[in-house]
Parts: structure tokens; C-alpha cells; sequence
């Protein structure tokens, strides 16, 4: 079952926070279902993983064959591979950055992307959906080169993508956090890592501080809500040092070690990451 994050009488935004099975190998993802009147998004739908409880669960709330738009915040494989099938079962066109116009059609069959892309350059814009709009944020490095956040004016809910994750199952991110301080140790180790400069968090915040934010919703982990807990974010991400700010020549030797070609079970993603 979904989240109603929002609701009123023609618009509400759900949040399917559960889709991927907990097995240990694929991180936990959120996807996302805004409706207003009788036109509807969903936002980074995710992989095979998710397509098909992801069609069910929205059939309950929404014709899938009314669905306008796919938006895709960037082009990894937990948010678009399973493109084919939503360009296949759906009419909706796939609103993505300019970058991945091109990269895109390697998710899908030949000719299944034809004129089903709405390519947006990096400033951004108003795209509209029933009566209203989805603000396309420009997030570019954060992390990906081509990045998109959706503000939705109606609810004040800014979907921020892989900015704002923390690491948590699926039941614990279906409940929205208002203590910053109690959920930054599932957040620091992430975004140290995939989070590209503090130059790019700075800028990203100078103009998400203009907006009126009652809700950061990031595609893994809980969302962030009310103005103390969202302050308090933004005032961290803000300071962060990151990505290439903590790379030097350390980090790029002719490697000597020997990769031992045996698997082992995936490791939890904060373990993964090379301490700051
Ligand atoms: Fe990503
Ligand atoms: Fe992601």
C-alpha cells in the first residue's frame, strides 16, 4: 500500500516505499505517484524490480492508461530500466535531462523512444500537469551530471531524487522523519560519497532556499518534514564536504591488489564507502 503524502480534492502525490524485495541485493528505493484531476506522473519508477507492483498498486488510484509523463530524475538503472515496459503499457512520455536523451534508448527496444522523450536542458522549467505544474529543479552533480528535482507547488513537496537518502527498509521509510539530528548517521556515509562537490551543494541550496518546502522526499530512505527538520538539512548539505572535495592523489595509484574473483554477499552501502 502507498503513502498519501498529500491529498485535496484534485491533486494527491503517493509514495510506494515498499516495492523491492528486502533479499540484501538491491537498495531500498521509493517511487512516486502524483495525480491531479485525471491526469497523473509517476516519478523515477525504478527497474524490473518494482514495474510490475508499481502497475498494481497504481491501477487502485489511477488508469495507468491516462498516465502523462514518466519523469526521471537522472538515468540509473533504479530509476528508469524499466523503461520499455512503462513506454510499452502506458502513453506517457519520458521527461528526462537533455544529457540522457541520447543514452536512454539503450533501455528499450528499437524505435520504442520515438517521439515518447521530452528532453529538457539544464536550466529546468514548468512542466504542466492537469491544472496545475511540476517544477523541474535543476540538481545537475547531485549526483548524477544530468540531475532533475520535482516541486510540486500544490503540495510544497520537493522530490529530491538521491539528495536527502538515508539507508532503511522499506517500512521505516514510509515514515516521515522530524528529527534531523536522530537521522544524520543514515545519511552522512551516502551522500559524503555520491554527492559530487560542496560548490554544487551550495548552489543547489542558495535556490531551493527561495521555495516554500513542507517536504523532502528523496527516492531511498524517509522523507524530511516540517521547517525545523528541513532547516536543519539544509543548513548540513550546505557544509558537507564531498565526492571530489575528499579525492586526491591517494585515491588514483596504479592499483597493486589482487581482486579476489570470489562473490560474496553484497555489502550495506554506508560499509561500502571509503571513510572521509
Ligand atoms: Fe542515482
Ligand atoms: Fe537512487
Amino acid at each position: 500500500m502507498p503513502i498519501e503524502l498529500y491529498r485535496d480534492k484534485n491533486h494527491a502525490c503517493y509514495m510506494f516505499t515498499d516495492l523491492v524485495e528486502e533479499d540484501g541485493q538491491a537498495v531500498q528505493a521509493n517511487q512516486f505517484l502524483i495525480v491531479d484531476d485525471d491526469t497523473g506522473a509517476i516519478i523515477d519508477p525504478g527497474g524490473n524490480l518494482a514495474y510490475n507492483e508499481l502497475y498494481m498498486g497504481m491501477l487502485k488510484h489511477f488508469p495507468p492508461q491516462k498516465l502523462s509523463y514518466v519523469l526521471a530524475s537522472h538515468a540509473d538503472p533504479d530509476i528508469i530500466a524499466a523503461l520499455d515496459r512503462w513506454l510499452s503499457s502506458t502513453k506517457a512520455l519520458l521527461v528526462i535531462s537533455r544529457i540522457w536523451e541520447r543514452f536512454v534508448p539503450h533501455f528499450t527496444k528499437a524505435g520504442k523512444t520515438e517521439n515518447r522523450v521530452i528532453s529538457v536542458a539544464d536550466v529546468g522549467g514548468r512542466l504542466p500537469l492537469g491544472r496545475h505544474e511540476i517544477w523541474m529543479i535543476p540538481a545537475h552533480f547531485m549526483h548524477s551530471e544530468g540531475n532533475f528535482q520535482f516541486y510540486d507547488p500544490v503540495s510544497r513537496i520537493l522530490f529530491t531524487g538521491d539528495l536527502g537518502v538515508s539507508m532503511m527498509d522499506g517500512a521505516q521509510a514510509a515514515r516521515p522523519v522530524t528529527n534531523f539530528k536522530s537521522h544524520l548517521p543514515l545519511m552522512e556515509g551516502f551522500h559524503r560519497r555520491y554527492m559530487v562537490s560542496n560548490k554544487i551543494l551550495r548552489l543547489w541550496v542558495n535556490m531551493v532556499r527561495q521555495l516554500d518546502i513542507a517536504m523532502i522526499v528523496p527516492q531511498h530512505g524517509a522523507p524530511l518534514m516540517g521547517q525545523q527538520a528541513i532547516s536543519e538539512f539544509l543548513a548540513w548539505i550546505e557544509n558537507l564536504a564531498c565526492g571530489i572535495d575528499l579525492f586526491d592523489e591517494r585515491s588514483y595509484q596504479v592499483p597493486t591488489a589482487i581482486i579476489d574473483p570470489v562473490v560474496r554477499p553484497p555489502l550495506p552501502i554506508l560499509q561500502a564507502l571509503r571513510a572521509p
